[in-house]
């Protein structure tokens, strides 16, 4: 049996078209509806939870592997597992993204920005040698320099359709992120050849998807 912990929610869709393309049976996930715990004919046992989680079930061996974003594994302190391979999946990237007017402000006191992401923020304003403000929001953080809380937000842009939403754009691009499967350090020992085994059913399609996306661009 293989445990698996999945990120709910955009990166639980696309993971599991990622699945069903290697061949797994899916059913019983797409059919859940509200139950939590999921056990399908391939001998998968897989959880849904928040992202954060998927590092506690992780570290914890209440799961072999997990399936969540590459900005959760950056912000986390936790580093008790292994990144096995990009799922190529959830492809996006860390921004640092304000008014037009951000480029071009004099700024007297400290800049302010807003994020969910305090490590990545500051890690990137340490490495400018910049010294800012920095305010941590749960979600809908291009609200900082809408309401005023902030000159500018460290987050995350998919299509950029929020941030044009909401008057705002990129600044500069800080990098890219997507899709990661990690595993328990010592799943991966005693588990081994059924690790090995779905990463490389789920290796093979992200291959074949790419093969057809450059022939599809260069043929
Ligand atoms: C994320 C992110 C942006 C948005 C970017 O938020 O924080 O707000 O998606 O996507 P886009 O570039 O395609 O518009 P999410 O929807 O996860 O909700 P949240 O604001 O509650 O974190």
């Amino acid at each position: 049996m293989l445990k698996i912990a999945i990120t709910k929610g955009r990166v639980e869709e696309k993971f599991c078209e990622l699945m069903k393309k290697a061949g797994y049976d899916i059913e019983p996930i797409v059919n859940k509806d509200r139950k939590l715990l999921i056990k399908t004919k391939d001998n998968i046992e897989a959880v849904f939870v928040k992202a954060n989680n998927v590092l506690t079930f992780i570290e914890t061996g209440t799961v072999d592997i997990g399936i969540v974003g590459k900005d959760t594994l950056l912000e986390s302190e936790n580093k008790n597992y292994l990144e096995l391979i990009d799922l190529e999946t959830g492809n996006c990237k860390f921004a640092l993204a304000a008014y037009p007017s951000y480029r071009n402000k004099e700024f007297v006191a400290k800049k302010k920005i807003a994020t969910k992401y305090p490590k990545i923020a500051k890690q990137y304003f340490e490495k400018k040698n910049e010294d800012v403000e920095i305010i941590k929001l749960d979600g809908s953080v291009e609200l900082g320099p809408i309401v005023g809380l902030s000159d500018a937000i460290v987050d995350i842009v998919e299509t950029g359709n929020t941030l044009k939403a909401n008057g705002l754009e990129v600044i500069e691009n800080i990098c890219d992120i997507s899709t990661r499967l990690i595993a328990n350090k010592s799943s991966l020992e005693f588990k081994n050849t059924e690790i090995n085994n779905f990463v490389n059913k789920l290796n093979l399609e992200i291959r074949r998807e790419n093969n057809e996306k450059y022939i599809k661009t260069n043929i």
